[in-house]
């Protein structure tokens, strides 16, 4: 029988006996039988994904050996010195803005010092009061625009790009070109001719890759070194993960044993939303991006699509919990514990009586103790749940979580028998709006 893989305080590592059904009860936990059973069944699926890494899709597999890309890219964020640019401004949406906005609050967090430069600001919404909230607080002429959009024919991040060109143009810029970048899809797509016409730097996202599959591509590591972001180690973490993925043994397989709980959770044990919920702030845009990740690759039929919920620790324990613990018991939850902070902020003496217990402890104590609260708890209520431990934040790391996800969802298209990779539902709504904008008012 396989038992929990004993912790390292080096590695990531997967708890998941609160999953199973001897913690849980069979009605809501997985029996250690069907879970050894799937792991040795979808192992095959697995290696399945690895087989079709030059597939439509499957290709992201590829992306952490594409040394010739971020040679390009750092040669080019060289050049770019001599502009002292105070602010990158990325500009798109969805699978083009979510995975860099989740390394840059990993890896820099969400308040930057505002003497640091350049201050990062993504815009992944047309909200106009949103995008005069931005301009009240750069100045455009300091700025470059890092447009990405892998059709290179979304609605937003072009529209987006009109309106801060304008602007540049309103002060009087002659030399456009210079505030902007392009990343999109090859092919002559419409944000590459454009690009082309205007003499913009344009670079390529490699074909056969999805759009949220597409963050260790020049789309997260572009403006990752651009924010002086070790992208080496970024591309380091993610094969690392990727190797030992292809060769662990099922039981010790992180990405295989995620997916084969998601599953089984869902289809036969009804828990049919999967909530992720780092305790720590620079975690939280992560479950942001795997919300995407999730949703949108392997919700696809009326009958197959588990619904991502991020919440964040102890945060959202003040504001989620109570459902969690008594509300429908519909839900599972994968916690992502952080080991170290980089930080250790200390209490002060000062409390009294029955908080007294707190003086003299650590941030770092009080929040972990709090996620075994919250872990308990649920566990108590009967509520599926793993708890993946992260060593500590930094470029492998997180390069290593963005890859794990990554094959899990793979994985999972292949057990739930769906295209991973497509978006037929979002292509969809893209029509629509533009037709209606094309309509003469
Ligand atoms: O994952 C996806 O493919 C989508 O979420 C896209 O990233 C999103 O719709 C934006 O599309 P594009 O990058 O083509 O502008």
């Amino acid at each position: 029988m396989a038992k929990n893989i004993p912790p390292k305080q080096n590695m990531l590592y997967v708890d998941y006996q609160n999953a199973l059904s001897e913690k849980v009860g069979v009605l809501n936990g997985v029996s250690r039988r069907a879970f050894l059973g799937a792991l040795k069944k979808n192992d095959r699926l697995l290696k399945t994904v690895f087989r079709s890494k030059n597939k439509e899709g499957y290709a992201f597999l590829n992306l952490p050996d594409d040394q010739a890309a971020l040679l390009k890219i750092k040669k080019w964020v060289k050049k770019q010195g001599k502009h002292q640019w105070e602010n990158i401004v990325l500009l798109g949406i969805g699978g083009s803005a979510l995975g860099t906005i989740a390394i840059k609050e990993a890896l820099i967090g969400q308040y930057q010092n505002p003497k640091i430069k350049p201050q990062f600001f993504a815009v992944d919404n047309i909200d106009p009061d949103h995008v005069a909230e931005l301009l009240s607080v750069i100045d455009p002429v300091k700025s470059l625009f890092v447009v990405i959009s892998k059709s290179g024919g979304t609605t937003e991040p072009l529209a987006l790009h009109s309106v801060f060109r304008e602007k540049l143009i309103g002060k009087g810029v002659k030399d456009l070109k210079k505030h902007f970048v392009f990343i999109t899809g090859t092919g002559g797509n419409t944000l590459r001719k454009f690009g082309k016409k205007e003499g913009i730097d344009c670079f390529d996202i490699p074909p056969k890759i999805g759009g949220r599959f597409s963050v260790l591509s020049s789309v997260g590591l572009l403006p990752a070194t651009l924010l002086g972001i070790d992208t080496n180690a970024l591309l380091r973490g993610a094969k690392k993960m990727r190797e030992m993925v292809k060769k662990a043994t099922p039981e010790k397989n992180p990405a295989l044993i995620l997916a084969c709980l998601q599953y089984l959770l869902d289809k036969r044990k009804r828990k049919v939303m999967t909530v992720m919920m780092p305790y720590s702030n620079r975690l939280f845009r992560i479950g942001d991006w795997y919300r995407q990740l999730l949703a949108e690759s392997i919700g696809k039929k009326s009958t197959v699509g588990p619904t991502p919920i991020t919440a964040l620790g102890t945060t959202d324990q003040h504001s989620q919990l109570q459902l969690y613990n008594e509300g429908p018991n519909n839900k599972w939850f994968i916690f992502l514990r952080l080991l170290k902070y980089k930080n250790e902020i200390k209490l002060g003496n000062h409390l009294p009586d029955n908080l007294s217990f707190l003086n003299g402890k650590k941030l770092n104590q009080i929040i972990d103790a709090a996620l075994q609260g919250t872990v308990g708890s649920l566990t108590k209520n009967k509520r599926p749940n793993v708890t993946i431990d992260i060593p500590k934040i930094d470029a492998e790391s997180i390069g290593m979580l963005l890859m794990l996800f990554e094959i899990q969802v793979a994985l999972l298209g292949l057990m739930y028998k769906v295209n991973a990779f497509n978006q037929p539902g979002v292509e969809e709504s893209k029509k629509i709006t533009k037709s209606l904008l094309s309509k003469k008012t």
